[in-house]
């Protein structure tokens, strides 16, 4: 068990890789609470793990929200060791010029402002321990940015540019910050990303060398690493889980 002991918390985990992320931390012997906006989805993505799982409803763009949960996970599972910034949503693969004003706060509030003040949320406790491990979603939106997701892509830049920054910063309280990369990964988010045309699901698959899209398991594998053991000596990574798509 690669993290016995420990206590993680992670965000938009009623879903997608959050989801798969806390039930594989759970596996490996972690402790964890699952924080969803959709507080049905946390309840069941909890049930499913058992004892070891708390479930809290949690807006991450609502500072309120996030001081609430956050004490209740301290509260019924202890100061966290690992935080999970996954929470995201995008717009519709569009244009730029049809994106609104709305979409464009709306990507921005839960991507980075929500990624922002769960951070800080989590800092007081880690350094408490002496140390702890932030692990952040960008994508290989950010690295290889691709026409029809212009807000959305600059989000992934902010949450890459404060991983860095963040890695560099607290490194000296050994906090260790990384973040992962993903491409077009099979959630109910990944038609968001693909738009309403047809073919583009196999239009993607034909741009990854390994030949198909990512799984959430494969993310939850490569934040598993990232949060163990093994990875004492990695901050400010940006680990891509693309089979090779942006080499
Ligand atoms: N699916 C992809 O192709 C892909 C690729 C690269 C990166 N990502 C990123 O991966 C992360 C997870 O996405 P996913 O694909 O698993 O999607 P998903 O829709 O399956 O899961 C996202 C979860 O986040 C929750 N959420 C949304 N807004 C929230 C908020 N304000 N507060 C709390 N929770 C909120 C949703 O309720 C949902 O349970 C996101 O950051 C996304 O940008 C996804």
């Amino acid at each position: 068990m690669r993290l016995n002991g420990k206590i993680a918390i992670v965000t938009g985990a009623g879903s997608g890789m959050g989801e798969a992320i806390a039930k594989t931390y759970a596996r490996e012997g972690a402790r964890v609470a699952v924080l969803d906006v959709n507080a049905q989805a946390a309840n069941k993505v909890a049930g499913a793990i058992g004892k070891n799982a708390v479930a809290l409803a949690c807006d991450v763009t609502q500072a309120d929200d996030i001081a609430r949960a956050f004490a209740a996970a301290g509260k019924q599972l202890g100061d966290a060791d690992i935080l999970v910034n996954n929470a995201g949503t995008a717009h519709v693969n569009k244009p730029v010029m049809e994106v609104d004003e709305k979409e464009f706060d709306r990507v921005f509030a839960v991507n980075v402002k929500g990624l922002f003040l769960c951070t800080q949320a989590a800092i007081p406790p880690m350094r408490k321990k002496g140390g702890g491990v932030i692990i952040n979603i960008g994508s290989t939106a950010a690295l290889r940015p691709r026409p029809g997701l212009s807000a959305y892509n600059a989000t992934k830049g902010a949450v890459h540019n404060l991983t860095k920054t963040l890695a560099v910063e607290l490194a000296p309280e050994k906090i260790r910050v990384c973040a992962i990369a993903p491409v077009a990964t099979d959630t109910p988010l990944l038609p968001t990303f693909l738009g309403p045309a047809p073919g583009q699901r196999e239009k993607f698959i034909a741009t990854v060398p390994l030949g198909r899209l990512a799984t959430a398991q494969d993310i939850a594998d490569a934040a598993l690493f990232l949060a163990s053991e093994e990875a004492k000596f990695l901050t400010g990574n940006i680990m891509e889980v693309d089979g090779g798509r942006c080499v």
